[in-house]
């Protein structure tokens, strides 16, 4: 997540500070959603839960999922030589024992011994072979950043890629699509010397630098099967970036919607480009999913613009985060072009400038926020948006079980401070013939179906309430903002959520499906504010104070914690749930009431963000990171969770009640990886022989001074520690086992 408050830009040898500020869009919901405080206050009781949950058979079928999970004899990783370690790579894991990696500040990836962590693929790294490597002395143009690693590297899914047919193969592992997300930008160390402004406007080789910088890549690389040393493989046909100018398709609820109509595309069937993507997904046919999460501060709104719109209109901007008044967060509006046409750089002001909708660009902030697909194995299509899965901070996007015959589910998490849980279910039931079908696929299970946001109750059972036009009061006589279609309910989510009661969480990151029982993992980072503006509640029971580097005190949920939910009967298509809290974030010296998870030295953890399971059960689990970071850098745990209900009632320190799981062993939770200075730890994936692990280390160095005094000088460190001059920059790393054998097994 974009952490930085204010962006310097430079200007001649002045340093301009920009007015925008993160906060325009982390706190936008001022609903008035009832609070578990306004419920009656029920009796919570284990073995009712237990009970509960237990009738719903643990269903230990395991679906032929994207990355493998198979139980194919023939599979191409179990053949050809020796394995190096007698182990069973689809078996999970009994207990976690590779040795611990202990908390630290040191500006390395640290992994545990017998492990190597190499860096793959960092920003500015070409992919093309007409382009050159990168240079911290020259940087490359702005235009070559089509053909280059974008920055503030995120979410990323490992395609299997079948030499054969030159489409998905979820049991190759010696070559495949590695496919990630730039989330964003430290225009501080992308630029020779900083970002600038000249009389208060970006230069435009800098802005088409930023503007390339983000989006997606979609990397070959290849594997040896023998010393599993993975290499990019530069001159693929399949290496492609999307960028924030690239152009997407709508399709779905909102699609052809006058909400989505703009100068660009009149009858709102077009945008270009996808920002901020975060988190990320992957479907069962073989496509990625990359999220839009802080798209809102990419636009500017100047004051006065509100006299222009209706009421309805500045209702959905403001809770969206573009009040009147708003400047953009890095200035992309005021170029002035030489090089590409204006309307590329016009399009980040949403003022109203025309007659009609179709002829300015106040709605270009109604075309992000959106969830898109993108098939890595076909570049001549469009990336398409898939507005029916609605539109918000989407971070993640995490797929059910893949079981055929029944309805898929996909859930989804909006990032602010008290925003929601969603989950989408397609109208369609899974039918394994679509493997490899494209965006026909995509069409088939994201377009028609229902989308949903959850509700939890204190007594640890939970409701999925349906966004529907027309239902649960999401009609023109809302009180709040008068829904007219289902194109309304979609684009304004937030709003429909809002309408319907649902619960207020603490920045709902990522979402992870457990292969065992289709249980549902979603990491809430934190919440400053929980506890004073958002009251605390079953699901989001902790406010409490600690300090920081001896100096400041942090409040709210400091630490983070993770909520998992059992669907009713295992269903996808379930419209009530039971859940209790797997994890609590904390520092291992933390009270009993704080640190309610038991975390020691070898697992204590603060702000889980990234999280996945991997097919064979091992969750893996990341922080971005805040507020333990004087004591270690960001990092990765592993984890070998058991399910809903297996824990007891709880009080936090602040007197409420909640539902805590098991309390973790070192044999269950345990710190795999420890990132560089000033980063966070995000992306994580898995060759289907699990012989490599790939994880995005994310802005090393962000609160550097200026691009002169790095306080980072990674990805240079990690063959060189003592590299004191060397740009700091986000990049993929890849983690083998010196001895050839299975991650974590
Ligand atoms: Fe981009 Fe919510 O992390
Ligand atoms: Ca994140
Ligand atoms: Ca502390």
């Amino acid at each position: 997540t974009f952490r930085t408050t204010v962006i310097f830009f430079r200007k001649n040898s002045m340093t301009e500070l920009s007015p925008y500020h993160e906060d325009q869009e982390l706190d936008n919901n001022t609903s008035d959603n009832i609070h578990f405080r306004d419920i009656l206050e029920q009796h919570i009781s284990r073995r009712s839960l237990i009970t509960k949950t237990a009738s719903g058979a643990v269903a230990l079928t395991l679906a032929s999922t994207l990355t493998g999970c198979n139980d194919d004899d023939n599979n191409s990783s179990n053949n050809g030589g020796t394995p190096p370690t007698p182990v069973d790579p689809n078996k999970k894991p009994e207990k976690l024992n590779f040795s611990p990696v202990a908390k630290n500040l040191n500006d390395i990836v640290t992994v545990p011994e017998g492990y190597e962590a190499t860096v793959l693929y960092a920003l500015g790294d070409s992919i093309n072979p007409a382009y050159g490597a990168w240079d911290d002395n020259n940087i490359p143009s702005g235009l070559s950043f089509e053909y280059r690693s974008g920055d503030c590297h995120d979410g990323m899914t490992f395609f299997g890629l079948n030499s054969s047919t030159q489409r998905y193969d979820a049991n190759v592992s010696e070559r495949g699509l590695l496919v990630m997300n730039h989330e964003y930008i430290n225009p501080t160390f992308l630029h020779p010397k900083g970002p600038t402004k000249v009389d208060g406007r970006r230069p435009e080789d800098e802005v088409i630098r930023e503007v390339n910088a983000h989006g997606v890549s979609v990397i070959e690389i290849k594997k040896d099967k023998t010393s599993q040393k993975v290499e990019v493989v530069k001159n693929s046909v399949f290496n492609r970036r999307i960028t924030g100018s690239t152009v997407m398709d709508f399709a779905g609820a909102a699609a052809g919607s006058t909400l989505l109509a703009t100068a660009y595309s009149p009858a709102a069937r077009q945008t270009r480009g996808t920002h901020n993507n975060c988190g990320n997904g992957y479907t069962p046919w073989g496509t990625y999913l990359t999220t839009e999460e802080n798209f809102i501060g990419y636009f500017a709104r100047n004051k006065g613009d509100d006299l222009k719109r209706t009421k309805s209109e500045i209702i959905a901007l403001n809770r969206y985060g573009l009040k009147e008044g708003s400047s953009s967060r890095y200035g992309w509006e005021t170029v002035k072009a030489g090089v590409l046409s204006q309307d590329l750089y016009d399009r980040w002001n949403a003022d109203v400038k025309a007659e009609t909708a179709g002829n300015d660009y106040r709605n270009a902030p109604n075309t992000f926020g959106w969830m898109v697909e993108i098939d890595p194995f076909d570049g001549r299509q469009n990336p398409v948006k898939r507005t029916s899965l609605g539109r918000f901070a989407h971070e993640d996007c995490r797929t059910s079980r893949v079981i055929a015959g029944e309805n898929l589910a996909f859930y989804m998490g909006d990032d602010s401070r008290g925003e929601y849980i969603y989950k989408f279910v397609s109208d369609a039931k899974w039918d394994p013939k679509d493997i490899n079908g494209g965006y026909a696929a995509g069409d088939k299970y994201m377009n028609a179906g229902k989308l949903y946001v959850a509700k939890f109750n204190n007594d640890g059972t939970g409701q999925w309430i349906e966004l529907a036009f027309g239902k649960n009061g999401l009609n023109q006589s809302n009180s709040v903002y008068p829904f007219s279609s289902q194109a309304d309910v979609v684009t304004f989510a937030r709003l429909a959520a809002d309408a319907v009661g649902a619960t207020k969480m603490d920045r709902p990151e990522w979402c992870a499906v457990n292969p065992e029982n289709g249980e549902v993992y979603v990491t809430l980072t934190n919440n400053s504010n929980r506890g004073t503006s958002y009251p605390t509640d079953a699901a989001n029971p902790r406010n409490y104070e600690d300090k920081y580097a001896g100096t400041k005190t942090n409040k709210g949920n400091v630490n983070g914690h993770i909520i998992r939910l059992r669907e009713t009967a295992d269903k996808t298509t379930a419209e009530s749930f039971n859940w209790d809290i797997y994890l609590f974030g904390a520092e291992a010296s933390g009270a009993a009431n704080i640190n309610l998870s038991g975390l020691t030295d070898n697992n204590d953890l603060s702000s889980p963000d990234g999280m996945w399971f991997d097919p064979r059960g091992v969750l893996w689990i990341q922080t971005d990171d805040g507020a333990y970071t004087d004591v270690t850098n960001c990092m990765m745990l592993a984890a070998l969770p058991g399910q809903v209900g297996d824990g007891a009632k709880a009080t936090t320190s602040n007197g409420t009640e909640t539902l805590v799981g098991k309390k973790v062993t070192d044999e269950t939770l345990r710190r795999f990886l420890v990132g560089p200075k000033e980063c966070e730890i995000t992306g994580v994936t898995m060759t289907p022989d699990y012989k490599a692990i790939f994880i995005n280390v994310q802005h090393p160095g962000e609160d550097s001074a200026d691009y002169a005094s790095p306080s980072s000088n990674w990805p240079a460190t990690q063959t060189n520690p003592s590299n004191k001059t060397a740009r700091p920059r986000s990049a993929t790393v890849v983690i083998t086992r010196k001895d050839g054998g299975v991650i974590a097994g």
